[in-house]
């Protein structure tokens, strides 16, 4: 057993399952005007994570063809990565917290209050930081 093998058992931490690297959610070292993402990564009705600034992770959803909101994507509960919105909610895989995609409010569980947004835009084909 090599020495990564041994902490990720030991750690149960799942990004080291996967090989990939830990991230930080929020924008890392982007600045006002960094894309994100392309806006065609982000399916209408619901959304994505993405890799942002080298070490950041932003949620970010789609309500409409024409808009996309970003916001932290740690909970306020404990920390865990929440899921991009399906059937209309963001969860939280740990303990279930339920959160409005429109406004990153809590609707429901443990969480003491909503997503914290992160100003993003549209502009052409790709979502920038605003
Ligand atoms: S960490 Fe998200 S509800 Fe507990």
């Amino acid at each position: 057993m090599d020495r990564r093998t041994l902490l990720c058992g030991l750690l149960a931490l799942t990004a080291c399952g996967t090989g990939a690297p830990a991230r930080e959610p929020g924008v890392g070292s982007a600045r006002p005007g960094d894309r994100v993402a392309a806006l065609a990564d982000v399916p209408v009705m619901t959304g994505a994570l993405v890799d942002v600034g080298g070490d950041g992770q932003l949620l970010l959803v789609r309500p409409s063809e024409a808009e996309v909101r970003a916001f932290h994507p740690a909970c306020p509960h404990q920390g865990t990565v929440v899921n991009p919105p399906a059937a209309g909610v963001i969860t939280c895989p740990t303990h279930r917290s339920a959160f409005d995609p429109a406004s990153g409010a809590v609707l429901s569980g443990p969480s003491p209050r909503g997503l914290a947004e992160v100003p993003v835009a549209v502009s052409g084909a790709d979502v920038v930081l605003s």
